[in-house]
Protein backbone atom coordinates (compact mmCIF):
# COMPACT_ATOMS: atom_id res chain seq x y z
CA UNK A 1 0.00 0.00 0.00
CA UNK A 2 1.39 3.57 -0.91
CA UNK A 3 2.15 5.79 2.02
CA UNK A 4 0.57 8.63 2.64
CA UNK A 5 0.59 12.65 3.14
CA UNK A 6 -1.31 15.45 4.84
CA UNK A 7 -0.39 19.04 4.19
CA UNK A 8 -1.50 21.59 6.00
CA UNK A 9 -1.72 24.61 4.59
CA UNK A 10 -2.14 28.42 6.72
CA UNK A 11 -1.90 31.64 4.59
CA UNK A 12 -1.88 33.02 1.25
CA UNK A 13 -2.40 31.50 -1.94
CA UNK A 14 1.13 31.76 -2.53
CA UNK A 15 1.56 29.34 0.48
CA UNK A 16 -1.61 27.07 -1.37
CA UNK A 17 1.09 27.22 -4.60
CA UNK A 18 3.47 26.41 -2.54
CA UNK A 19 1.47 23.36 -1.15
CA UNK A 20 0.97 21.85 -4.42
CA UNK A 21 4.65 22.19 -5.19
CA UNK A 22 5.12 19.99 -1.87
CA UNK A 23 2.26 18.02 -3.08
CA UNK A 24 4.30 17.01 -6.25
CA UNK A 25 7.37 16.40 -4.30
CA UNK A 26 5.60 14.02 -2.23
CA UNK A 27 3.69 12.28 -5.12
CA UNK A 28 7.67 11.35 -6.48
CA UNK A 29 8.30 10.45 -3.64
CA UNK A 30 5.54 7.39 -3.61
CA UNK A 31 3.04 8.82 -1.18
CA UNK A 32 -0.57 9.78 -1.96
CA UNK A 33 -2.68 12.46 -0.10
CA UNK A 34 -5.14 11.40 2.56
CA UNK A 35 -7.86 13.51 4.62
CA UNK A 36 -6.76 12.89 7.77
CA UNK A 37 -4.05 13.29 9.21
CA UNK A 38 -3.97 10.28 11.51
CA UNK A 39 -4.05 8.42 8.73
CA UNK A 40 -0.63 10.40 7.45
CA UNK A 41 2.81 9.08 7.21
CA UNK A 42 4.14 12.58 7.00
CA UNK A 43 2.46 15.55 7.66
CA UNK A 44 3.99 18.86 6.14
CA UNK A 45 2.79 22.24 8.00
CA UNK A 46 3.42 25.27 5.61
CA UNK A 47 3.33 28.11 7.85
CA UNK A 48 2.50 31.68 7.46
CA UNK A 49 3.73 34.65 9.82
CA UNK A 50 1.54 37.70 8.79
CA UNK A 51 -0.30 38.00 12.03
CA UNK A 52 0.12 36.27 15.43
CA UNK A 53 -2.88 34.80 15.22
CA UNK A 54 -1.66 32.68 12.07
CA UNK A 55 1.59 31.52 14.09
CA UNK A 56 -0.78 30.86 16.85
CA UNK A 57 -2.94 28.59 14.93
CA UNK A 58 0.16 26.57 13.43
CA UNK A 59 1.35 26.53 17.34
CA UNK A 60 -1.85 24.94 18.32
CA UNK A 61 -1.97 22.35 15.38
CA UNK A 62 1.87 21.25 15.74
CA UNK A 63 1.22 20.83 19.52
CA UNK A 64 -1.90 18.41 18.97
CA UNK A 65 0.62 15.87 16.90
CA UNK A 66 2.49 15.52 20.23
CA UNK A 67 0.17 12.09 21.28
CA UNK A 68 -0.23 10.77 17.51
CA UNK A 69 3.09 10.82 17.03
CA UNK A 70 4.38 8.79 20.39
CA UNK A 71 1.66 6.29 19.25
CA UNK A 72 2.97 6.33 15.65
CA UNK A 73 6.92 6.64 15.90
CA UNK A 74 7.31 6.47 12.47
CA UNK A 75 5.19 9.58 11.17
CA UNK A 76 7.37 12.42 9.76
CA UNK A 77 6.61 15.80 10.60
CA UNK A 78 8.16 18.71 8.56
CA UNK A 79 7.37 22.53 9.69
CA UNK A 80 8.04 24.48 6.93
CA UNK A 81 7.59 28.16 4.67
CA UNK A 82 7.07 31.65 6.33
CA UNK A 83 7.09 31.10 10.28
CA UNK A 84 10.23 28.85 10.47
CA UNK A 85 12.37 31.72 8.18
CA UNK A 86 11.91 34.12 10.73
CA UNK A 87 15.46 34.85 12.92
CA UNK A 88 15.68 32.84 15.26
CA UNK A 89 11.60 30.97 14.83
CA UNK A 90 13.89 27.47 14.22
CA UNK A 91 15.53 27.37 17.21
CA UNK A 92 11.83 27.96 19.27
CA UNK A 93 10.40 25.85 17.19
CA UNK A 94 12.99 23.15 17.93
CA UNK A 95 12.88 23.24 21.64
CA UNK A 96 9.03 23.74 21.88
CA UNK A 97 8.41 20.51 19.54
CA UNK A 98 11.05 18.00 20.25
CA UNK A 99 9.21 15.40 18.30
CA UNK A 100 8.99 17.87 14.67
CA UNK A 101 11.10 15.93 12.55
CA UNK A 102 12.27 18.16 9.41
CA UNK A 103 12.49 22.16 9.67
CA UNK A 104 12.80 23.97 6.20
CA UNK A 105 11.94 27.66 5.46
CA UNK A 106 10.55 29.67 1.88
CA UNK A 107 14.17 29.56 0.14
CA UNK A 108 14.65 26.09 0.54
CA UNK A 109 11.17 24.85 -0.31
CA UNK A 110 12.29 22.70 -3.38
CA UNK A 111 14.72 20.60 -1.38
CA UNK A 112 11.85 18.62 0.72
CA UNK A 113 12.55 15.46 -1.17
CA UNK A 114 15.86 15.16 -0.28
CA UNK A 115 15.44 16.53 3.67
CA UNK A 116 12.71 13.58 3.32
CA UNK A 117 15.06 10.76 1.80
CA UNK A 118 17.74 11.75 4.47
CA UNK A 119 14.48 11.53 7.41
CA UNK A 120 13.85 7.84 6.10
CA UNK A 121 17.46 6.92 5.73
CA UNK A 122 17.75 7.30 9.28
CA UNK A 123 18.81 11.00 10.18
CA UNK A 124 17.39 12.11 13.74
CA UNK A 125 16.52 15.47 12.58
CA UNK A 126 16.74 17.84 9.55
CA UNK A 127 16.97 21.63 10.38
CA UNK A 128 17.96 23.72 7.32
CA UNK A 129 16.95 27.45 7.00
CA UNK A 130 18.74 29.44 4.21
CA UNK A 131 19.38 32.90 4.76
CA UNK A 132 18.81 34.78 1.47
CA UNK A 133 16.89 33.54 -1.86
CA UNK A 134 18.79 32.57 -4.53
CA UNK A 135 17.71 32.15 -7.89
CA UNK A 136 14.29 31.50 -9.23
CA UNK A 137 14.04 28.24 -9.40
CA UNK A 138 12.29 26.49 -12.36
CA UNK A 139 11.00 23.10 -13.50
CA UNK A 140 9.21 21.71 -10.54
CA UNK A 141 6.22 20.31 -11.11
CA UNK A 142 3.14 20.86 -8.70
CA UNK A 143 0.30 18.66 -8.24
CA UNK A 144 -2.39 21.00 -8.41
CA UNK A 145 -5.55 21.20 -6.68
CA UNK A 146 -7.32 23.54 -7.39
CA UNK A 147 -8.84 22.85 -10.82
CA UNK A 148 -10.35 24.86 -12.90
CA UNK A 149 -8.07 27.33 -11.65
CA UNK A 150 -4.01 27.34 -11.53
CA UNK A 151 -1.76 29.36 -9.99
CA UNK A 152 0.82 30.58 -11.54
CA UNK A 153 3.72 32.62 -9.78
CA UNK A 154 5.09 35.19 -11.91
CA UNK A 155 7.33 37.07 -9.17
CA UNK A 156 8.40 36.11 -5.43
CA UNK A 157 9.71 38.02 -2.59
CA UNK A 158 9.19 41.79 -2.30
CA UNK A 159 10.76 45.04 -2.11
CA UNK A 160 8.55 47.39 -0.85
CA UNK A 161 9.31 47.14 3.15
CA UNK A 162 5.81 48.25 4.30
CA UNK A 163 6.58 49.04 8.32
CA UNK A 164 3.99 46.56 9.04
CA UNK A 165 5.04 43.73 6.97
CA UNK A 166 7.06 40.79 7.80
CA UNK A 167 6.77 39.51 4.09
CA UNK A 168 10.39 41.06 2.66
CA UNK A 169 12.02 39.30 5.56
CA UNK A 170 10.45 36.00 4.77
CA UNK A 171 10.07 35.97 1.36
CA UNK A 172 13.21 37.97 0.16
CA UNK A 173 13.99 40.49 -2.01
CA UNK A 174 11.99 40.65 -5.65
CA UNK A 175 12.55 38.11 -8.46
CA UNK A 176 10.62 37.67 -11.66
CA UNK A 177 10.16 34.97 -13.84
CA UNK A 178 11.62 34.64 -17.40
CA UNK A 179 8.67 35.48 -19.98
CA UNK A 180 8.73 32.71 -21.37
CA UNK A 181 9.02 30.14 -18.47
CA UNK A 182 5.42 32.07 -17.44
CA UNK A 183 4.18 31.83 -20.93
CA UNK A 184 4.76 28.11 -21.90
CA UNK A 185 3.32 27.34 -18.43
CA UNK A 186 0.51 28.91 -19.20
CA UNK A 187 0.15 27.49 -22.72
CA UNK A 188 0.29 23.84 -21.11
CA UNK A 189 -1.92 24.46 -18.31
CA UNK A 190 -4.59 25.62 -21.05
CA UNK A 191 -4.13 23.06 -23.21
CA UNK A 192 -4.58 20.64 -20.57
CA UNK A 193 -7.72 22.08 -19.56
CA UNK A 194 -7.23 24.87 -16.68
CA UNK A 195 -9.91 27.30 -17.79
CA UNK A 196 -8.86 30.15 -14.81
CA UNK A 197 -5.49 31.23 -14.37
CA UNK A 198 -3.93 33.02 -11.44
CA UNK A 199 -0.78 35.04 -11.75
CA UNK A 200 0.49 35.32 -8.50
CA UNK A 201 3.19 37.93 -6.59
CA UNK A 202 3.10 40.29 -3.31
CA UNK A 203 2.85 42.78 -6.25
CA UNK A 204 2.48 41.57 -9.80
CA UNK A 205 2.88 45.16 -11.35
CA UNK A 206 6.48 45.28 -10.58
CA UNK A 207 7.19 42.24 -12.78
CA UNK A 208 10.47 43.13 -15.26
CA UNK A 209 11.50 39.56 -17.07
CA UNK A 210 14.75 39.25 -16.92
CA UNK A 211 16.17 38.75 -20.51
CA UNK A 212 13.53 40.55 -22.40
CA UNK A 213 12.75 43.15 -19.90
CA UNK A 214 9.13 42.50 -20.54
CA UNK A 215 7.03 44.09 -18.02
CA UNK A 216 3.66 43.48 -16.68
CA UNK A 217 1.12 45.17 -18.60
CA UNK A 218 2.35 43.51 -22.24
CA UNK A 219 2.86 39.75 -20.05
CA UNK A 220 -0.73 40.17 -19.29
CA UNK A 221 -1.50 40.64 -23.35
CA UNK A 222 0.36 38.32 -24.32
CA UNK A 223 -1.15 35.60 -21.98
CA UNK A 224 -4.72 36.57 -23.01
CA UNK A 225 -3.34 35.52 -26.50
CA UNK A 226 -2.96 32.32 -26.04
CA UNK A 227 -5.64 30.09 -27.58
CA UNK A 228 -8.76 28.53 -25.63
CA UNK A 229 -11.67 29.93 -23.42
CA UNK A 230 -9.88 30.75 -19.98
CA UNK A 231 -10.08 33.27 -17.45
CA UNK A 232 -6.94 35.47 -16.46
CA UNK A 233 -6.80 36.98 -12.83
CA UNK A 234 -4.04 38.35 -10.66
CA UNK A 235 -3.05 39.21 -7.70
CA UNK A 236 -1.79 41.61 -5.52
CA UNK A 237 -1.21 44.93 -6.89
CA UNK A 238 0.61 47.78 -5.07
CA UNK A 239 -1.81 50.91 -5.86
CA UNK A 240 1.96 52.89 -6.26
CA UNK A 241 2.48 50.88 -9.11
CA UNK A 242 -0.96 50.33 -10.86
CA UNK A 243 -0.84 52.34 -14.19
CA UNK A 244 -2.76 53.68 -16.75
CA UNK A 245 -0.97 51.03 -19.11
CA UNK A 246 -2.25 48.07 -17.07
CA UNK A 247 -5.53 49.53 -17.01
CA UNK A 248 -5.59 49.48 -20.55
CA UNK A 249 -4.22 45.77 -20.60
CA UNK A 250 -7.21 45.19 -18.65
CA UNK A 251 -9.51 46.37 -21.35
CA UNK A 252 -7.54 44.67 -24.41
CA UNK A 253 -8.66 41.06 -23.62
CA UNK A 254 -12.36 39.68 -22.64
CA UNK A 255 -9.95 37.25 -20.80
CA UNK A 256 -8.80 39.44 -18.70
CA UNK A 257 -11.10 39.40 -15.44
CA UNK A 258 -13.08 43.14 -14.57
CA UNK A 259 -11.35 42.59 -11.00
CA UNK A 260 -8.64 44.04 -9.31
CA UNK A 261 -7.24 43.36 -5.94
CA UNK A 262 -5.80 46.88 -4.48
CA UNK A 263 -4.70 46.72 -1.10
CA UNK A 264 -5.40 50.31 0.43
CA UNK A 265 -4.82 49.95 3.76
CA UNK A 266 -5.85 53.20 5.21
CA UNK A 267 -7.89 56.19 4.41
CA UNK A 268 -5.39 58.65 6.33
CA UNK A 269 -2.69 59.86 4.82
CA UNK A 270 -0.47 60.02 8.03
CA UNK A 271 -1.19 56.78 8.81
CA UNK A 272 0.13 55.34 5.19
CA UNK A 273 3.30 57.64 5.24
CA UNK A 274 4.02 55.73 8.74
CA UNK A 275 3.01 52.17 6.90
CA UNK A 276 5.51 53.79 4.18
CA UNK A 277 3.35 52.67 1.40
CA UNK A 278 4.33 56.00 -1.29
CA UNK A 279 0.81 56.60 -2.22
CA UNK A 280 -1.61 59.11 -0.37
CA UNK A 281 -5.61 58.69 -0.49
CA UNK A 282 -6.22 61.03 -3.40
CA UNK A 283 -3.52 59.29 -5.16
CA UNK A 284 -5.61 56.08 -4.93
CA UNK A 285 -8.75 57.52 -5.50
CA UNK A 286 -7.12 58.52 -8.71
CA UNK A 287 -6.35 55.47 -9.23
CA UNK A 288 -9.41 54.27 -9.42
CA UNK A 289 -10.70 57.03 -11.89
CA UNK A 290 -8.33 55.58 -13.96
CA UNK A 291 -9.18 51.80 -13.81
CA UNK A 292 -13.04 52.77 -13.71
CA UNK A 293 -12.26 55.12 -17.24
CA UNK A 294 -11.09 51.77 -19.09
CA UNK A 295 -13.27 49.56 -17.00
CA UNK A 296 -16.13 51.07 -15.43
CA UNK A 297 -17.49 47.94 -14.50
CA UNK A 298 -14.59 46.87 -12.47
CA UNK A 299 -15.13 45.29 -9.24
CA UNK A 300 -12.19 46.71 -6.62
CA UNK A 301 -11.37 44.51 -3.38
CA UNK A 302 -8.80 45.93 -0.63
CA UNK A 303 -7.22 44.81 2.17
CA UNK A 304 -7.53 47.22 5.48
CA UNK A 305 -5.32 47.72 8.67
CA UNK A 306 -6.89 48.97 11.46
CA UNK A 307 -4.84 49.60 15.06
CA UNK A 308 -2.03 50.89 13.00
CA UNK A 309 0.30 52.70 15.78
CA UNK A 310 -0.88 56.38 16.18
CA UNK A 311 -4.04 55.51 14.47
CA UNK A 312 -6.90 58.30 16.09
CA UNK A 313 -10.12 58.66 15.55
CA UNK A 314 -9.68 60.82 12.57
CA UNK A 315 -7.40 58.67 11.27
CA UNK A 316 -10.11 55.64 11.15
CA UNK A 317 -12.97 57.99 10.13
CA UNK A 318 -10.16 58.86 7.13
CA UNK A 319 -10.52 54.74 6.17
CA UNK A 320 -14.32 54.65 6.56
CA UNK A 321 -14.75 57.59 4.20
CA UNK A 322 -12.75 56.23 1.91
CA UNK A 323 -14.15 53.25 2.03
CA UNK A 324 -17.17 54.52 1.55
CA UNK A 325 -15.92 56.35 -1.30
CA UNK A 326 -15.04 53.39 -3.73
CA UNK A 327 -17.34 51.31 -2.86
CA UNK A 328 -15.50 48.26 -2.65
CA UNK A 329 -17.04 44.65 -4.16
CA UNK A 330 -15.30 43.16 -1.24
CA UNK A 331 -12.53 43.42 1.24
CA UNK A 332 -10.17 41.98 4.08
CA UNK A 333 -10.18 43.52 7.11
CA UNK A 334 -7.44 42.81 9.63
CA UNK A 335 -6.25 43.87 13.15
CA UNK A 336 -2.34 45.15 12.87
CA UNK A 337 -0.17 42.74 14.74
CA UNK A 338 3.10 43.86 15.74
CA UNK A 339 5.74 41.64 13.82
CA UNK A 340 9.05 41.52 15.66
CA UNK A 341 11.68 42.57 13.10
CA UNK A 342 9.46 45.12 11.69
CA UNK A 343 9.84 48.87 11.95
CA UNK A 344 6.56 49.37 12.85
CA UNK A 345 6.65 47.00 15.65
CA UNK A 346 9.04 49.45 17.33
CA UNK A 347 6.50 52.16 17.08
CA UNK A 348 5.02 53.85 19.94
CA UNK A 349 1.45 54.89 20.59
CA UNK A 350 0.03 51.82 20.49
CA UNK A 351 -3.27 51.37 19.90
CA UNK A 352 -6.08 49.49 22.97
CA UNK A 353 -6.87 46.36 22.03
CA UNK A 354 -10.49 47.36 23.16
CA UNK A 355 -10.38 50.68 20.64
CA UNK A 356 -8.75 47.98 17.74
CA UNK A 357 -12.29 45.59 18.86
CA UNK A 358 -14.31 48.50 18.30
CA UNK A 359 -12.86 49.97 15.10
CA UNK A 360 -12.81 46.56 13.58
CA UNK A 361 -16.69 45.78 14.16
CA UNK A 362 -17.42 49.25 12.78
CA UNK A 363 -15.13 48.86 9.48
CA UNK A 364 -16.68 45.05 9.22
CA UNK A 365 -20.42 46.12 9.23
CA UNK A 366 -19.50 49.03 6.78
CA UNK A 367 -17.51 46.67 4.14
CA UNK A 368 -20.34 43.66 4.62
CA UNK A 369 -23.27 46.60 3.93
CA UNK A 370 -21.22 47.27 0.72
CA UNK A 371 -20.47 43.48 -0.07
CA UNK A 372 -24.18 43.09 0.20
CA UNK A 373 -25.71 46.26 -1.76
CA UNK A 374 -23.45 44.67 -4.68
CA UNK A 375 -24.64 41.32 -4.32
CA UNK A 376 -28.10 42.63 -4.27
CA UNK A 377 -27.89 44.24 -7.85
CA UNK A 378 -27.28 41.00 -9.40
CA UNK A 379 -30.92 39.62 -8.43
CA UNK A 380 -32.45 39.21 -11.96
CA UNK A 381 -29.55 38.86 -14.08
CA UNK A 382 -27.90 36.26 -15.77
CA UNK A 383 -24.27 35.87 -14.74
CA UNK A 384 -21.64 33.55 -16.48
CA UNK A 385 -19.93 31.20 -13.47
CA UNK A 386 -16.87 28.76 -13.82
CA UNK A 387 -17.87 25.63 -12.34
CA UNK A 388 -15.25 25.35 -9.38
CA UNK A 389 -16.86 22.73 -6.91
CA UNK A 390 -20.14 20.62 -5.81
CA UNK A 391 -20.51 21.47 -2.09
CA UNK A 392 -21.77 18.19 -0.10
CA UNK A 393 -23.44 19.87 2.30
CA UNK A 394 -25.93 22.05 0.01
CA UNK A 395 -25.75 19.65 -2.41
CA UNK A 396 -25.20 22.40 -4.83
CA UNK A 397 -22.69 23.44 -7.59
CA UNK A 398 -20.99 26.55 -6.94
CA UNK A 399 -17.98 28.84 -9.02
CA UNK A 400 -17.33 32.45 -9.68
CA UNK A 401 -18.60 35.33 -12.45
CA UNK A 402 -15.44 37.13 -13.62
CA UNK A 403 -15.82 40.04 -10.93
CA UNK A 404 -15.45 37.37 -8.36
CA UNK A 405 -18.83 36.98 -6.50
CA UNK A 406 -19.38 32.93 -5.72
CA UNK A 407 -23.05 31.51 -7.38
CA UNK A 408 -24.71 28.89 -6.11
CA UNK A 409 -26.69 26.38 -8.25
CA UNK A 410 -28.27 22.87 -8.58
CA UNK A 411 -26.99 21.09 -11.83
CA UNK A 412 -27.83 17.23 -12.31
CA UNK A 413 -24.90 16.92 -14.59
CA UNK A 414 -21.53 17.61 -13.07
CA UNK A 415 -20.57 20.64 -14.86
CA UNK A 416 -17.14 21.42 -13.06
CA UNK A 417 -14.77 23.05 -15.10
CA UNK A 418 -17.58 24.20 -17.16
CA UNK A 419 -18.61 27.97 -18.06
CA UNK A 420 -22.30 27.83 -16.99
CA UNK A 421 -24.84 30.51 -17.00
CA UNK A 422 -26.96 31.46 -14.10
CA UNK A 423 -29.81 33.40 -13.53
CA UNK A 424 -29.44 34.78 -10.09
CA UNK A 425 -32.84 34.74 -7.78
CA UNK A 426 -31.35 35.58 -4.67
CA UNK A 427 -28.74 37.39 -3.21
CA UNK A 428 -27.43 36.11 0.58
CA UNK A 429 -24.26 38.73 1.95
CA UNK A 430 -21.68 37.56 -0.66
CA UNK A 431 -22.61 34.92 -2.39
CA UNK A 432 -25.57 34.56 -4.90
CA UNK A 433 -28.19 31.54 -5.54
CA UNK A 434 -28.97 31.01 -8.90
CA UNK A 435 -31.08 28.64 -11.60
CA UNK A 436 -28.90 27.34 -14.00
CA UNK A 437 -29.82 28.14 -17.57
N1 LIG B 1 -0.89 43.16 10.85
C1 LIG B 1 -2.12 43.13 10.28
N2 LIG B 1 -2.31 42.93 8.96
C2 LIG B 1 -1.23 42.76 8.19
N3 LIG B 1 -1.10 42.56 6.85
C3 LIG B 1 0.21 42.45 6.57
N4 LIG B 1 0.95 42.58 7.69
C4 LIG B 1 0.07 42.78 8.71
C5 LIG B 1 0.22 43.00 10.12
N5 LIG B 1 1.42 43.04 10.68
C6 LIG B 1 -2.24 42.52 5.93
C7 LIG B 1 -2.18 43.62 4.88
C8 LIG B 1 -1.80 42.86 3.64
C9 LIG B 1 -2.48 41.52 3.88
C10 LIG B 1 -1.97 40.40 3.05
O1 LIG B 1 -2.22 41.28 5.24
O2 LIG B 1 -3.46 44.19 4.77
O3 LIG B 1 -2.27 43.48 2.45
FE1 LIG C 1 4.01 43.30 2.63
FE2 LIG C 1 3.87 45.75 1.58
FE3 LIG C 1 5.25 43.79 0.31
FE4 LIG C 1 2.55 43.70 0.42
S1 LIG C 1 3.78 45.28 -0.61
S2 LIG C 1 4.00 42.01 0.82
S3 LIG C 1 2.12 44.57 2.44
S4 LIG C 1 5.75 44.70 2.30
Amino acid sequence: MNKRYHIVTYGCQMNVHDSERIAGMLSRLGYVSCDRIDDADIVVFNTCCIRENAENHAYGNIGMLKKLKAAKRDMIIAVGGCMPQQIGKADVLCKKFPYVDIIFGTHNLNRLEEYIKAKLGGKKRVVEIYGSEGEVTEGDIPLRTSYPNAWINITYGCNNFCSYCIVPYVRGRERSRRSENILAEARSLVAEGYRELTLLGQNVNSFVSPGDGMRFPELLEKLAGIDGKFRLRFMTSHPKDFSEELARAMASSGKICHCLHLPVQSGSDRILKAMNRKYTSGDYLKKIEILKKYLPDCAVTTDLIVGFPGETDEDFKATLELVKNVGFSSAFTFVYSPRKGTVAAEMPDKVPEEVCKERIIELVDLVNSQTRDVSAKYVGRTCEILCEAYDEKRGLYLGRDEYGRMGYFASDKNVIGEFVDISVKEANGISLMGELL
